[in-house]
């Protein structure tokens, strides 16, 4: 159809104006799709003013303002900069008007996501309505993981990516690389395998997950034993369907797919609560395990907020995370485990210090430095939960993960917390006295160029070197040893 020019020139002009007139002023949710049939959506409030847009991104912790928000000609512009780790991250949004909707573009340093901004409300924005939450007691021991746990975890590698097949050859590739036969059991499914609740309320899982009964028994038929990951908020971390309000409806859901294992993320939750009460809502689902009869594993999640080591073991919690993420660099890794050794004396039998999981492999640390990440959480009493391929590692990422030497010092049954027995510029010797009355020590370098370190023997006269699998002779009552950049020598004297 040809319309008239005068038309065509009037719907112009009608364009244009509805344009120029169109306020979006008000709550809106950015629905991005994660492609296994969810939407992450973040909320946001916007004022316009003329052609200036302000507001903020509404997310769980705080307010996160826009700035050089703009609303010209159909459309819409803004950034948003937040501080993360000492680090500014802009994320850049772009848009065109569509109707009701914005069709958006966000640009983050290492993502660009597509998605639609719809009208939403307060309501929709606001966290739901506060629960009450239980009186405290001491949630009974489940008598499990009486040395740390050893296994496997998606999230390091995999992210968002993780998915059935995935899963089962992880298990498949635990048994074939011999990680199952140094001891690793656990193959834990972090977030993003989440669906929304069904009509009774029940979580389902999105399509990467068509079975998880079936996964489970899967990895059972191995010998090993399966996990998985939520929040007590009403969101995870990733955004998904969280436990909020199902909390014993979640735990036997868990328990009648065949689950032996629960990281549980704070995240959302702190839209709810206060970090004072975490443990009251970690306690509420501590009993909920409990109560489904089966053993399973509860990792609290909470980035070791609160002296978390000091009610860990109180509500129930096996382990329980001590920091914030770990990266895949020395420099995060370094930081995180160097700071573990004050708190080493709250780790026990059954309830342990989770510095977050191995990183082994993934391709951003030399071998000196992951054979300092392995050597220090196994002198840590660390859970070790490789967060690699499994599938194709290389033949030194795998002797490293099965080293039986250094995964003894991590299972000693004894649980005698490390040592720094001496600190010099940065060099540390670490110790840990072991059941057998022999004892581990690590020589660490943290510096950026090999340095000679010395450890006097204290009429230790067998020496193994941990990593060279040899016998050391003593010259004397002590030991000179050259240690390499960001490296370790591991020993066990006896
Ligand atoms: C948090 C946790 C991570 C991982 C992600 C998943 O960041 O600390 O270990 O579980 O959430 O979204």
């Amino acid at each position: 159809m040809v319309l008239p020019r005068r038309t065509l020139v009037a719907c112009l002009i009608l364009a244009s104006l509805l344009i120029a007139q169109t306020d979006l002023t008000g709550f809106w949710v950015f629905r991005v799709p994660t492609g296994d049939g969810n939407f992450r959506d973040l909320f946001f409030e916007w004022k316009q003013t003329g052609e200036t847009l302000t507001g903020a991104a509404l997310t769980d912790s705080r307010k996160l303002p826009i700035s050089r928000g703009t609303v010209k000609n159909g459309k819409v512009h803004f950034t948003i900069v937040r501080v993360a780790e000492n680090r500014t991250v802009t994320s850049t949004y772009d848009g065109t008007l569509d109707g009701k909707r914005v069709q958006m573009t966000a640009v983050r340093p290492d993502e660009t996501v597509h998605g639609v901004f719809e009208r939403s409300t307060p309501e929709a924005a606001a966290p739901p309505a506060r629960l009450p939450l239980p009186p405290l007691h001491d949630v009974p021991d489940n008598g499990l993981v009486r040395t740390p746990p050893l296994g496997w975890n998606s999230w390091n590698k995999f992210a968002g990516r993780v998915d059935d097949k995935t899963v089962r050859e992880m298990a498949d590739a635990m048994v074939a690389s011999g990680m199952k036969a140094a001891g690793y059991v656990y193959v834990n499914i972090d977030d993003t395998w989440e669906g929304q609740r069904d009509a009774k309320g029940n979580i389902t899982t999105n399509r990467k997950f068509p079975d998880m009964k079936a996964l489970a028994d899967y990895v059972h038929s191995k010998g090993l034993k399966i996990g998985i990951y939520s929040s007590p908020g009403p969101k995870t971390c990733a955004g998904y369907e969280g436990s909020y309000g199902h909390e014993q409806q979640d735990a036997n859901t868990y328990a009648a797919w065949g689950f032996d294992y629960l990281k549980y993320d704070w995240c959302s939750a702190s839209r709810i609560y206060k970090d004072e009460e975490m443990q009251p809502v970690y306690q509420k689902m501590g009993d909920a395990l409990l109560k489904t009869g089966r053993p399973i594993v509860f990792s609290l999640c909470q980035y070791g907020r609160n002296d978390v080591w000091k009610w860990g073991a109180k509500v129930g919690g096996n382990l329980w995370r001590t920091t914030g993420d770990i990266g895949d660099h020395w420099k995060s890794m370094d930081e995180i485990g160097f700071r573990q050794i004050a708190i080493a004396p709250f780790a026990k039998p059954g309830h342990w210090n989770d510095p977050d999981m191995l990183e082994v492999g993934n391709g951003g640390m030399t071998p000196d430095e992951y054979r300092t990440h392995m050597s220090l959480w196994a002198l840590l009493a660390a859970p070790l939960l490789a967060g690699n391929d499994l599938r194709s590692m290389s033949a030194e990422t795998r002797a490293m993960l099965v080293n039986a030497e250094v995964i003894a010092i991590d299972q000693d049954r004894a649980a005698q917390p490390v040592q720094l027995v001496s600190e010099k510029g940065s060099s540390e010797v670490l110790m840990r006295p072991l059941g057998d009355h022999s004892v581990a020590v690590g020589l660490f370098n943290r510096g950026s160029s090999a340095v000679e370190m010395s450890v006097s023997l204290n009429g230790k006269t067998h020496i193994r070197d941990l990593w060279e699998h040899r016998d050391v002779p003593a010259a004397g009552d002590g030991l000179k040893a050259s240690v390499p950049a960001h490296g370790v020598v591991l020993l066990r004297l006896k």
